[in-house]
């Protein structure tokens, strides 16, 4: 078969930022065989180049001591290094743009198949990847060799993207274009001075170039949700943090609030001298500051391909407005109906804590807003009404125990909501 576009990437400093594995594992080999530990300037060189030749030419390592110190960095590199790494943002926005293109998208490494096939299905990329060609010996192998294994037997367009001057030297070799990155390991002078076809200084130029002309596809829509003092804060940093180590991009907003005319209406809603708002007023301005924020944040965020991620939606207004303030959960989905139009979550994270530890939290807290000090029983109401949507939509919610420790929460959150991003990619 004869594949009209093809697109063969390098891994280390392209698709991933693997600094931080590679560097560790230079470090824990110095000190395993008594060399001094390479400063920063000289770690960065590792990145990108054979291991033999590094050793020998950064570390001024001869014969045998080359292979052993191969041997020394693998030992750690297979079983921690391997996945001290992140995909760079955007890079599976291109995967999928590249796809969706019908083309032959493949991998020429220095790093070695197997942890580089590893690699690949740790972060969910194999469904994008029809070929992995790393050396399979325990020597290196020419980056052109690599290239020509990574392509298919018959193709018509083909780029090798790159972020050293070895990529874009070998694919020269091979005879297909070249593009060279400038968000990993090389320099903008390298590249150019490598001859490469085209340059791309962040990921955003790459998908212009490879793939002209094209829309994004669809990001997605995350909220998450829980009682005052349930840790939403810490919970959102830990995984921002994950999804992009992953390779997503993510756009953070809040409600009520996230764009300039929503954030004059939180204000109102929550100023402590509003105490004769009526409960009607406060829910048509939760929904009026939805409407606003919809339209003028979410939609484009996920229009562009981003991972929006909320701190508070409709759930908020149908638990507080309508459990806490008794308004009903029927009557404040009226209200939010034209606020909303069909926008909703594709998940909803909700830390799970009682109104009880949710009032130990706050009266631990400095300030409280207008909301936060309502008494106890408008928060036992409150969470009533999350554990009445929670059943009433079970597939949506991702409830987490929110009393264990935060990097346990962070972990079990991670690893549904990367779960349900991946699924949603196909
Ligand atoms: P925050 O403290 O999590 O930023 O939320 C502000 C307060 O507003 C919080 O007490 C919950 C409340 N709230 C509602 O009552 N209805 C809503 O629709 C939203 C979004 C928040």
């Amino acid at each position: 078969m004869r594949w009209e576009k093809c697109v063969i990437f390098d891994l280390d400093g392209t698709l991933t930022q693997s600094e931080e594995g590679i560097w560790n594992c230079v470090r824990y080999t110095a000190e395993k065989m008594g060399y001094p530990v390479p400063d920063a300037a000289t770690l960065r060189k590792f990145i990108g180049p054979p291991l033999t030749y590094s050793f020998r030419e950064f570390m001024g390592m001869e014969g045998e001591e080359v292979d052993r110190a191969v041997r020394t960095y693998r030992e750690r590199y297979q079983v921690t290094g391997l996945f001290e790494n992140r995909v760079f943002p955007g890079i599976r926005r291109l995967l999928r743009m590249l796809k969706r293109q019908g083309c032959w998208i493949g991998i020429a490494t220095g790093k070695p198949q197997e942890p580089s096939e590893r690699i690949v299905e740790y972060f969910g990329l194999k469904k994008y990847i029809d070929a992995v060609a790393g050396p399979l010996g325990f020597h290196s192998e020419e980056k052109e060799d690599l290239i020509r294994r990574a392509l298919p037997e018959e193709y018509g367009e083909a780029w090798m993207v790159g972020d050293r001057k070895f990529d874009i030297e070998g694919g020269r070799k091979v005879g297909i274009s070249t593009l060279g990155v400038g968000f990993g390991y090389g320099s903008e002078e390298e590249l150019r001075q490598a001859g490469c076809t085209a340059y791309a200084a962040t990921v955003q130029d790459a998908i212009d170039i490879l793939c002209p002309g094209q829309e994004n596809p669809q990001g997605a829509f995350l909220s998450i949700e829980g009682l005052d003092g349930s840790g939403k804060s810490t919970q959102i940093r830990l995984i921002t943090d994950a999804m992009e180590r992953y390779g997503f991009e993510v756009v953070h907003s809040r409600e009520p609030g996230g764009c300039k005319v929503s954030e004059k209406i939180r204000e109102v809603l929550l100023d402590k001298d509003n105490v004769g708002m009526t409960d009607i007023t406060e829910a048509l301005l939760y929904a009026a500051a939805r409407a606003q924020h919809v339209r003028e944040v979410i939609r484009p965020a996920v229009n562009a391909g981003k991972v929006l991620l909320c701190d508070r939606f409709v759930d908020s207004s149908v638990a507080y407005q309508g459990g806490g303030r008794q308004l009903g959960v029927e009557r404040v989905l009226a209200i939010n109906a034209p606020a909303v139009d069909g926008t909703l979550p594709m998940a909803t994270i909700y830390l799970d804590i009682d109104h009880e530890t949710s009032l130990k939290r706050r009266s631990a807290a400095s300030e409280l807003d207008r909301m936060e000090m309502e008494a106890d029983s408008f928060h036992a109401r409150t969470e009533a009404a999350y554990r009445e949507l929670i059943a009433r939509d079970p597939q949506r919610f991702i409830v987490v125990d929110a009393t264990r420790t935060p990097e346990e929460i962070g972990k079990a959150v991670a690893e549904q909501v990367l779960a349900r991003l991946m699924e949603a990619e196909e």
